[in-house]
């Protein structure tokens, strides 16, 4: 038997690990081994700071419920849910509209709505019309493509985040058959990521502000397609350059005018055309879950 050393323990770990039978699970894990020893090593970690880190940790897992999912929270603000992303996006044989965080609040449990119909059941605030068109690369419409919004409500919370979580300011819709799509919401505003968890404690040890832009989510899918993932941000918003969670790009930022070409009048709107690349088999592009299903995703 050879003494390990500070440098051999990772050889030694990883050769131990090579009877994993799953291959991916196996590069995977003498990856993620040589990585973690290798930042041990060169930032000298202590057993002090490494029992703070456990700490931490088990203190983001005992804030995820059916309704909060910190760990997505921690993987968005370290920038690691912006780099799956991108790295799924690069990935991709044809990528349509560019993507962006599906974030800790969506939920599978949205109502479909008719079109021109709202988001806000309860909500209230300045009134807001989004419409467009799905269609694919090429420009051809996708009809009947489901599209699923969500946002903030006009005192910038999210549903998940109220007393009883009761569905609001979410609605799934469906395209008519030109791939056209039109719904009323709210104005969404800027929040700040939850700051009273664990996540929101390193934000605030970091010096950095929490907040996201105003914006609203976007999940569109139609067979064939791949999922796109994304949203639309507000540009007057004093975040738009400096997003918690890195979410933003040109692409994706919008401004709400007056349009005598939407299909309801009376509401500043906001019009975007969607784009879906043809599905080429490449999994999933949701970086996160509904809360109640990221246990069922094993
Ligand atoms: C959001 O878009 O709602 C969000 C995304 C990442 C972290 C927190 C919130
Ligand atoms: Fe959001």
């Amino acid at each position: 038997m050879q003494d390990l050393t500070a440098t051999t323990v990772t050889e030694t770990a990883i050769e131990q690990m090579a009877t994993t039978q799953d291959p991916r699970l196996r590069e995977v894990m003498a990856s993620l081994v040589r990585h973690l020893h290798g930042f041990a090593r060169e930032i000298r970690l202590t057993p002090d700071e490494w029992l703070k880190a456990i700490g931490f940790l088990t203190r983001v897992g005992q804030a995820c419920s059916p309704t909060r999912q910190e760990f997505i929270l921690l993987s968005d603000v370290l920038g690691l849910s912006a780099l799956i992303d991108l790295m799924h996006d690069e990935a991709a044989e044809e990528i349509g509209t560019q993507s962006s965080l599906l974030g800790p609040f969506y939920r599978q449990d949205a109502p479909e709505i008719p079109l021109g119909g709202s988001l806000a059941l309860n909500a209230k605030g300045p009134e807001l019309l989004v419409y467009g068109t799905v269609t694919d690369n090429a420009g051809a419409a996708i009809p009947g493509a489901l599209v699923q919004m969500w946002q903030t409500d006009a005192e910038g919370e999210y549903d998940l985040q109220t007393a009883d979580a009761a569905i609001d300011m979410r609605a799934n819709v469906r395209c008519d058959g030109r791939g056209q799509f039109h719904v009323r919401t709210l104005v969404p505003l800027g929040y700040s990521v939850p700051m009273d968890g664990p996540v929101g404690g390193l934000i605030r040890q970091q010096g950095r502000h929490g907040c996201r832009p105003a914006h609203i989510h976007f999940l569109i899918g139609a067979p064939g397609y791949r999922e796109l993932v994304t949203a639309l941000y507000l540009g007057d918003d004093p975040h738009i350059d400096s997003d918690t969670v890195f979410g933003v790009s040109n692409a994706l930022v919008v401004t709400p005018r007056s349009d005598p070409e939407a299909p309801i009048q009376g509401m500043p709107a906001v019009r975007y055309d969607f784009r879906l690349g043809h599905a080429r088999g490449e999994g999933s592009g949701r970086v996160g879950a509904d809360p109640k299903q990221v246990l069922a995703a094993e």
